[in-house]
């Protein structure tokens, strides 16, 4: 339970930073899949690999009442933001899923900051098929997601004076 009901639970903040860092690491590693057998992007699985375990303890601590009031309960910008963000959650969860499926189309072994992973599909030859496609450009479009969500945090922040980054901030 976060001990000041105004902002998210300092576990749910941790997470929130820690993955957005995480997920901008996983994009700045990422690399196409042609040559990717003969040098696998290991940090890049791993990077998104995390962003996929810290998902769970962050729907724990959701359950736990992690999460504030919504700043105007009630209005359609309430709505928009728990859209947005089961959307977020929707691509943190599919994102690495369908990366670690991908790697196993291509037949790129896959581990975890060295351990090694099961592959989840049968190995093809040729294109790894449209959930690779899928990857690729839903790994960019989570970065634009992003900048959109900071610059609506920003616009509550300054415009609307509602103390949003306070209720992700630690201090
Ligand atoms: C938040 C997590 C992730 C993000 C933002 C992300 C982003 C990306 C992006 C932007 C690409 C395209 C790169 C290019 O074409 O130059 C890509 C490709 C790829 N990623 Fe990820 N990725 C994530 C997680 C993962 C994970 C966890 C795995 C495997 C365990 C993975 C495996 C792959 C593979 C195999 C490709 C090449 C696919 C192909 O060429 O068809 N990704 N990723
Ligand atoms: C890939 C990057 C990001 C993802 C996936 C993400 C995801 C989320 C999610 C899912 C929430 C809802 C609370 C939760 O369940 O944790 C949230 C809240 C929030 N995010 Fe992000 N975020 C990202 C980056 C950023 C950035 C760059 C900012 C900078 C301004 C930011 C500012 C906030 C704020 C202020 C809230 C609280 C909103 C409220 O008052 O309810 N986020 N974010």
């Amino acid at each position: 339970m976060s001990s000041n009901p105004a902002r998210y639970s300092k576990g749910m903040i941790v997470i929130h930073w820690l993955s957005a860092l995480l997920v901008f690491g996983a994009w700045l590693t990422s690399t196409g899949g042609r040559h990717m057998a003969e040098n696998p992007p290991l940090l890049h699985f791993s990077l998104g690999l995390a962003v996929l375990l810290l998902v769970l303890p962050r729907l724990v601590l959701r359950v736990a009442g992690g999460v504030p009031e919504v700043v105007q309960p009630g209005g359609w910008l309430a709505v928009a933001a728990r859209f947005g963000h089961a959307v977020f959650y929707l691509f943190l969860i599919c994102l690495p899923l369908s990366g670690w499926y991908a790697a196993s189309r291509l037949g790129v072994p896959v581990s975890f900051f060295g351990i090694p992973l099961p592959a989840i599909a049968e190995r093809v030859q040729g294109a790894p098929g449209p959930v690779a496609e899928l990857h690729e450009n839903a790994g960019t479009i989570i970065l634009y997601l992003a900048g959109l969500h900071a610059a609506i945090a920003v616009w509550h922040q300054f415009k609307l004076r509602d103390g949003t980054l306070q209720r992700m901030s630690l201090r």
